[in-house]
């Protein structure tokens, strides 16, 4: 093994890149130019890019797609979608038309409370404690004035600190259990900040409190952080319809489609297995609007999940019925987004997005994504119970495969053509490519066109 390189971060770009390609690379000269084309021209965006984060070495790109002709709550959007998965934006456009005819995707934003906690221990009588905090709990509030004033202008600011003891599980362990409300910024720095004051001020009251035995003074905190479980910042999202208009062809009645796609949420429903892969065609549509908006997608799947479990048993975000004959499937999701802030005003791309969408509020972001995970989540289930997934993806998929086999532009075209009547698989694929590419290009021209 080699050994650890020193000061890496303090190296220019140029010599990082260099370290990396003699380091790992068979061909470093390869690597190098691999990198480089990456490199945007522009060098002022390039910087930009570069500062984001530590050690930027080139950008990854991901393809931006758009899903056209979404209708929530009347209003008409065009989502922007930032995702590898081939079939992800056509499926979440093919369930925006759909609904569109159906009066389109309702949403409703439940509420928008935060949560941040200071972890703390405290070796001491438990109503001591208590007694203390109610006499300083206002004390908390007025001492992160500074940090909350723009906060409380915008409408927003600290909403309650609670004490919890959780001396049952960790000895001597209690909590600050703060809420928050912070408007159109997902709130992470003004939380952190507001809990790191909180405990000082728990420390140095605590210090002071004349009540306290000595043991009881030093309180000592282990941490302060927000938290990404957001129970109670949660948007539902909803379609409904006759359940005769919920299928377009022949091939399935309407009743059996109905039965088949309630039969298959309430799978998802009870069933670990099935919920986990339901919930991440959900996020499928989720996460690629939060990466296309600058929000934090790591945080939006850890509190998404976490909530998925909250009945104590992982289960299906989504849900279905059928009532007087009106089919109606909604989903509730935490969702904790900004649209303020962070890579909002900063990414060029991101602020393209947020224009796109009319520039919404944090809560009409949070009805966007929700419907975007419900409106994927249909599209899966109606090819899961009806042609089967694979059909749709491989036909997206196809592309992918070509280009893995170095198909030209011309043979591209004519497999598209191919594949419109035949079974998608790489072997396939494979094969017909190499009939194109073995055969007479007269004689394959003539086919294309019967
Ligand atoms: C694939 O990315 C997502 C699905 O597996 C979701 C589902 O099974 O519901 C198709």
């Amino acid at each position: 093994m080699s050994k650890a390189i020193a000061g890496f971060s303090k190296l220019t770009k140029e010599q990082k890149i260099e370290w990396i390609a003699n380091e790992y690379f068979a061909a470093p000269d390869e690597a190098v130019t691999l990198l480089k084309n990456y490199w945007n021209t522009n060098e002022s965006l390039q910087k930009l890019h570069d500062e984001f984060i530590e050690n930027t070495i080139t950008n990854f790109y991901l393809p931006l797609g758009v899903a056209p002709n979404f209708v929530i709550n009347d209003k008409k959007y065009t989502i922007p979608m930032a995702v590898e998965e081939s079939s992800v934006v056509a499926a979440a456009a093919k369930a925006a038309k759909f609904w569109a005819k159906r009066g389109g995707f309702k949403a409703t934003v439940i509420d928008t409370e935060k949560i941040g906690q200071v972890h703390f221990l405290f070796n001491g009588n438990p109503d001591n404690l208590t007694t203390f905090f109610n006499s300083v709990k206002l004390k908390f509030f007025e001492g992160s004035q500074d940090l909350t004033k723009n906060m409380q202008a915008r409408g927003g600011g600290i909403l309650d600190i609670e004490l919890r003891n959780k001396t049952t599980q960790i000895e001597n362990y209690y909590q600050l259990h703060a809420t928050f409300e912070t408007k159109d910024s997902m709130g992470a720095n003004f939380i952190n900040s507001c809990l790191e004051r909180f405990s000082k001020i728990l420390k140095e009251e605590a210090l002071n409190h004349e009540a306290f035995a000595e043991n009881e003074k030093n309180i000592q905190v282990i941490m302060s952080i927000l938290s990404n479980y957001v129970p109670n910042c949660v948007v539902r999202a909803e379609v409904s319809c006759p359940v005769e208009d919920l299928i377009e062809d022949a091939s399935i009645s309407p009743k059996e489609f109905t039965d088949k796609f309630i039969t298959a949420v309430r799978i998802a429903e009870i069933e670990p297995f099935r919920a986990v892969t339901h919930n991440k065609g959900i996020m499928n549509g989720i996460d690629a609007v939060i990466v296309a908006t600058g929000n934090d997608f790591r945080a939006v799947e850890a509190g998404v999940h976490a909530y998925a479990s909250r009945n104590s048993q992982y289960s299906s975000l989504s849900h279905a019925k059928v009532e007087d004959g009106i089919f109606t499937f909604w989903m509730e999701v935490p969702l904790a987004l900004g649209t303020v802030g962070g890579l909002t005003t900063l990414h060029p791309l991101v602020k393209f997005c947020h224009e796109m969408l009319g520039k919404p509020s944090a809560k009409e972001l949070m009805q966007i994504v929700a419907v975007a995970g419900l409106a994927q989540n249909f599209a899966a289930l109606r090819s899961l119970t009806t042609t089967g997934i694979q059909q749709g993806h491989m036909k997206m998929h196809l592309m992918n495969i070509l280009n893995q086999l170095g198909a030209n532009d011309v043979h591209k075209k004519m497999a598209v053509k191919h594949f419109e009547k035949n079974a998608v698989s790489h072997s396939a694929v494979a094969d017909y490519l190499k009939h194109l590419q073995t055969t007479d290009p007269s004689k394959i021209e003539e086919d294309f066109l019967q």
